[in-house]
């Protein structure tokens, strides 16, 4: 079989191996609770702005497709995570399906999507942060709050010291910080429910009017709703973080279904309630550019004390996101080096059961990227690696359901053909839709992968080895 096309067999994959053990200490409240955390977070906070700016209140429309592709994704996340419970989620999947460079590209992909989250989600988190301590008269130099893309600006230190404390908890270990983030998104959850309540009573549905200033848009134009719902898209993935905690899982088969699908609909439900309830309130064009809208809005409604609560509770449930993210790279990383494919000294695990060089290593470049470049680009870029991962996912659904439909799946999607469709075709469709930079900038990412891939990695994976064999 040609070194391209060999893949890992789905048995053998089931088997123990030889490789650092993670400690089974999830079940399906601490994964929903990593979910949710995952989901819900800069970008119904802050990209909300970013996309009624484009689409106009037509950004429900842009809301309800995103929604419709990641549920699709999530759909085939569920089967094929029930599957192969192996750290290293659509890296994994599509190495047993599609074989080691299409694995590969997948796996490098998500290198960027998990880095690239976690500096956005630290943008995000500073915006609420600075607006909160603005609030209480402790106002920073702007130049240290704000990268050098803004005039006058230097670098954006929350947002560099939110990613250090966030490093720190899961170097603790995994278990401590899933409890804790149990806790942190109750509070994101019931902030987001008081916005709703507190900006509802003022809808006007004048607002709504015109519907899509900009139109609906089209592969290559860059604005209107396709545009929009291919940067609100951020706001929609985070399960798939669930999905590499599988190893972790006390019950695989039911934990990670009841996981990945629930904290999906939950976040759909809550996200297009909030949206209506934004638009209802103020004019689009008031909060587009804020780097705080939502608390903007209350704000603008005279609900200064509730504006300061929402951006509090911002400030403090943010880092479930970054937790969740860098938690997911640490396991994308340690899924790779075990297979061979990065250098094997990085899948070491700590005598915490963490993967801590890692976890320091991804955090550094993470908090470098945080501190000077904007919140959409960053977002932008970490939903092309994103958009990479799921469509080799729906492809994977695919593939393996006609190949081998008779393998038990604890799982199964329905209609899966179509799930599997629809997460392609809207992926495509998304990818085609982000600014042209941001598909010039994840071609280049993933034409370094490729090099690293054929100058070290083909040669020295399990499978170029012997070590294992293919399947
Ligand atoms: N969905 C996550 C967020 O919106 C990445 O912050």
């Amino acid at each position: 079989m040609a070194f391209w096309s060999r893949r890992r067999s789905i048995d053998a994959m089931l088997a123990p191996h030889d490789g650092p053990a993670l400690k089974k200490t999830l079940s399906w409240p601490h994964l929903m609770a990593l979910g949710v955390g995952a989901i819900v977070g800069t970008g119904i906070l802050t990209l909300i702005g970013v996309g009624a700016g484009l689409a106009g209140p037509a950004v429900m429309i842009s809301f309800a497709l995103a929604g419709l592709v990641c549920a699709c994704a999530a759909l085939a996340y569920a089967e094929l995570s029930t599957m192969m419970p192996a750290a290293g989620s659509a890296y994994t999947y599509s190495y047993a399906v599609l074989g080691e460079m299409i694995a590969w590209i997948v796996g490098w992909s998500l290198i960027l999507e998990y880095s690239l989250v976690v500096s956005a989600v630290a943008v995000g988190w500073s915006g609420y942060a600075v607006g909160f301590m603005n609030g209480l008269g402790w106002v920073l130099p702007e130049a240290l709050t704000v990268g050098p893309h803004v005039a006058g600006g230097i670098v954006n230190l929350p947002a560099v010291a939110i990613i250090a404390v966030v490093t720190g908890l899961l170097l603790l270990g995994t278990r401590e910080s899933a409890t804790l983030n149990a806790i942190l998104v109750v509070i994101k959850i019931v902030a987001l429910i008081g916005f709703v309540a507190i900006a509802l009573p003022a809808f006007d549905k004048a607002h709504f009017t015109p519907f899509m200033p900009n139109g609906f848009g089209a592969p290559f134009v860059q604005t209107g709703v396709m545009a929009a719902a291919a940067i609100i898209f951020f706001a929609f993935y985070g399960f798939d973080a669930i999905s590499t905690a599988a190893e972790e899982t006390k019950n695989p088969g039911r934990d990670l279904s009841i996981g990945i699908v629930g904290s999906m609909l939950v976040c759909t439900a809550l996200y297009l309630v909030v949206a209506a309830a934004a638009i209802g309130a103020r004019p689009v064009e008031s909060f587009a550019a804020s780097p705080e809208p939502l608390a903007l809005i209350l704000r603008e409604l005279g609900q200064g004390t509730a504006a300061q609560w929402l951006a509090a509770s911002a400030v403090i449930a943010l880092p479930t996101v970054l937790l969740a993210f860098l938690f997911g790279q640490s396991r994308i990383f340690l899924g790779m080096a075990r297979d061979g494919l990065l250098p094997r000294r990085l899948a070491k695990v700590s005598a915490r059961g963490v993967p801590a060089v890692v976890t320091i290593f991804t955090a550094v470049v993470v908090a470098a990227l945080a501190g000077v470049m904007r919140l959409d680009e960053l977002a932008s870029l970490a939903n092309a690696g994103t958009l990479a991962a799921f469509f080799a996912v729906g492809l994977s659904l695919i593939v393996l359901r006609v190949r081998d439909p008779n393998r038990p799946r604890v799982f199964k999607a329905p209609l899966w053909w179509l799930v599997g469709a629809i997460c392609m075709i809207g992926c495509v469709v998304f990818f085609l839709s982000l600014q042209t930079r941001t598909q010039f900038w994840f071609l280049v990412w993933n034409g370094i992968g490729l090099v690293v891939y054929l100058g070290w990695s083909a040669w020295n994976s399990r499978l170029a080895k012997g070590e294992e064999q293919a399947g």
